[in-house]
């Protein structure tokens, strides 16, 4: 039987915030190098704060759309190359730069690692493509939030998390593309798109919250939303 396939978007909020990062990092590559083998990973990389900053520089200079979504790109990437220092020998050696690098390495190394790919997308974008195209088992989204709220639990006290909800219910909540740089939002409009088209399941969970992240990967439990049909 071949190995089921679990795509993990793993945003720089989680990885880089400037936070015992190098702690987190080294805590989260175990992790993840334990789990791989019994099953395969693929592991996208967002971009994060730093990503942001650079975002806003340029939009500041002047820069249009395009040249952003490309800085955006070199930082996911920078991120990917970062965490791969940490996870050893059974991830394939370099950042995946496309589906087709990323599926090929998947042949080689039960674990891989990507940042984006194109301008006009996110990391969770590439998630869900790259998830698509792979026939994935589910997507987990390890992120800020310990999943997804009825509304920014960061802005809003009132705020409550939704342990399971439909992808139409995720589609509202995740509102239309915005077309510019660095959005900010739990998971992608394009990327909840995707996802439904497909019928991957997609799971929510606290990326700083490594129990939770382990039981997402698995199959097993974890605190955070579940989004299916
Ligand atoms: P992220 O995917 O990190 O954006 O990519 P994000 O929504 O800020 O995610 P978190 O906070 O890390 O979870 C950073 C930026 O890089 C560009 C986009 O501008 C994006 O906002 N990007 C990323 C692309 O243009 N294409 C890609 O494939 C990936």
């Amino acid at each position: 039987m071949p190995l089921e396939r679990v795509v993990i978007s793993l945003g720089g909020s989680i990885l880089v915030p400037g936070e015992g990062d190098a702690e987190y990092l080294q805590t989260l590559a175990s992790l993840l190098a334990r789990l791989a083998g019994e099953r395969m990973l693929f592991l996208v990389t967002g971009g994060g704060r730093p990503a942001r900053s650079y975002i806003e520089v340029g939009r500041a200079l002047g820069l249009d759309e395009r040249a952003l979504d490309e800085m955006g790109i070199v930082v996911t990437r920078l991120n990917a190359r970062l965490l791969l220092q940490a996870l050893g020998p059974k991830a394939s050696p370099s950042v995946a730069e496309s589906y087709e690098e990323a599926e090929e390495a998947g042949t080689r190394h039960p674990l891989v690692v990507m940042g984006g790919v194109r301008v006009s997308l996110t990391t969770d974008g590439v998630a869900a493509e790259l998830a698509e195209r792979l026939q994935a088992s589910r997507i987990v989204n390890a992120t800020s939030v310990d999943g997804v709220y009825t509304a920014d639990p960061h802005r809003d006290s009132h705020a409550t998390r939704i342990d399971r909800m439909s992808y139409e219910e995720l589609a509202v909540i995740a509102g239309e593309p915005t077309g510019l740089a660095g959005p900010s939002m739990v998971f992608d409009p394009h990327a909840v798109r995707v996802v439904k088209r497909a019928a991957i399941p997609l799971i929510v969970v606290h990326g700083r919250d490594l129990a939770s992240l382990e039981g997402a990967i698995v199959g097993g439990d974890f605190v955070g939303t579940s989004i299916g049909a």
